[in-house]
């Protein structure tokens, strides 16, 4: 069941938030910076607002492929995975009540699970 607190407006604070923060790490900035020209940021951050509106509202706004383009990632491991999902946490549960964090966390976990899985396959590991 999703909660009524956690709408278009929810998701759009903390996909931006969680890029804010994503972009001044020291990890993951680079990796991101790399990929994401500075003009193309505002479509990347529309993008990702429609995947977490699709994965979260069912609101079929986002139709890509989300996978493909982490599997061009050069050298993406575990530790990235493990700053990516604690700057995702701090996020949601400094924007959401305890409901919509638990729903947004469950969510990124089960996904960066399985990206893990296919990235480490996709490398022969
Ligand atoms: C796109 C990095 C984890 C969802 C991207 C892009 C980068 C990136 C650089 C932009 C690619 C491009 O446009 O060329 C990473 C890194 C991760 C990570 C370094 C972890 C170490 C995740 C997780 C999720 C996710 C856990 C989902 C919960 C997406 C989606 C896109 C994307 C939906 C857009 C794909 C498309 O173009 O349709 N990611 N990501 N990422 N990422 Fe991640």
């Amino acid at each position: 069941l999703i909660p009524d607190e956690l709408d278009e407006a929810m998701i759009h604070a903390v996909v931006h938030g969680f890029y804010d923060k994503i972009r001044n790490d020291e990890l993951l900035g680079p990796i991101f910076n790399g990929a994401i020209a500075a003009e193309a940021w505002p479509r990347h951050l529309a993008k990702m607002c429609d995947f977490w509106s699709a994965t979260l509202l069912r609101t079929g706004r986002y139709e890509g492929h989300p996978l493909r383009p982490h599997l061009a990632l050069p050298g993406i491991g575990e530790a990235h995975f493990r700053r990516w999902l604690s700057l995702f946490r701090s996020t949601v549960r400094e924007l959401c009540p305890p409901d919509a964090a638990a729903l947004f966390l469950d969510r990124a976990m089960r996904i960066a699970h399985s990206f893990r899985l296919a990235i480490a396959f996709h490398n022969g590991e």
